[in-house]
């Protein structure tokens, strides 16, 4: 199997997070994105939340305005953001559940249980030409339903996966590792484009960034955070880095 190049998709959420702590311009997502960009970001993803808790209407359509890499317009299948989307027109939208008392996205879209709701939604937004993704778990029948609603792209939820590395239980790890890579094994027979997400950090992120059908990583919260201490470009740098090298297949 020839090797498939692997993207990142820097999500800046976190930027407008800490902006919106102080009510003014600073620090500003779009910066940010531009920064992100030369230090090698192959995408910019953010989340329009239904409460603009971090990005907001217009941050959207200045990152489609001013930025020159693909955008991805993470958001909940509403009429709302349906509308929005349709303005700022963004390179791709992932479709992601949401529930207004999480602290983040907690799961994975039910896209089995509301396939009659989601899939004419995939099919409008397809229509005006938007790429669309379905942030799902690792679990065969949402990927089948993801198929079947027709999606291109699916969108692994890597969560599980992040809280098994946190409790350090090799078993555990492994399991949801395995979940993983039997979803995108699955999606890529039936002909998705296999993306994942949520969770990941310089320590988690080889065994992820190594399955072969994977060709997106969207992270956030991690690359915000350790910007703080080694600089936002070169945190994206040193992800690249190391996605790049368990590509490779020199895991470190
Ligand atoms: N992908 C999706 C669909 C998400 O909802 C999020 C979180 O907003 C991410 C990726 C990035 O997750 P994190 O901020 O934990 O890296």
């Amino acid at each position: 199997m020839t090797k498939k190049p692997l993207r990142l998709g820097v999500n800046i959420d976190h930027v407008a997070t800490v902006r919106n702590a102080r009510g003014g311009p600073h620090p500003d997502p779009v910066r940010a994105a531009l920064l992100v960009s030369d230090a090698g970001a192959d995408g910019i993803t953010a989340h329009l939340r239904e409460d603009r808790r971090h990005i907001r209407d217009d941050d959207m359509r200045r990152l489609k305005a001013e930025i020159g890499l693909p955008l991805n317009f993470e958001m909940a299948a509403t009429a709302e953001m349906h509308k929005l989307v349709t303005e700022v027109m963004p390179h791709a939208c992932c479709i992601v559940p949401e529930n207004r008392n999480e602290r983040t996205t907690e799961g994975g879209l039910d896209v089995a249980g509301q396939q009659n709701f989601i899939a004419p939604f995939v099919r409008e937004l397809t229509d005006v030409g938007v790429r669309i993704s379905l942030f799902v778990d690792p679990e065969p029948r949402q990927i089948e339903a993801a198929k079947a609603a027709g999606a291109p792209v699916i969108e692994i939820h890597t969560g599980a996966y992040y809280e098994a590395c946190a409790t350090s239980d090799p078993t555990l790890i492994k399991t949801e590792l395995e979940k993983i890579k039997s979803a995108a094994t699955l999606a890529d027979k039936i002909g998705l484009e296999v993306h994942a997400g949520h969770g990941l950090t310089f320590q988690n992120v080889q065994p992820v960034a190594a399955i072969p059908e994977i060709v997106e990583l969207n992270i956030g919260h991690f690359l915000v955070g350790e910007g703080l201490f080694m600089g936002f470009g070169e945190a994206v740098k040193e992800m690249k880095r190391l996605m790049n090298d368990a590509r490779s297949g020199m895991l470190v």
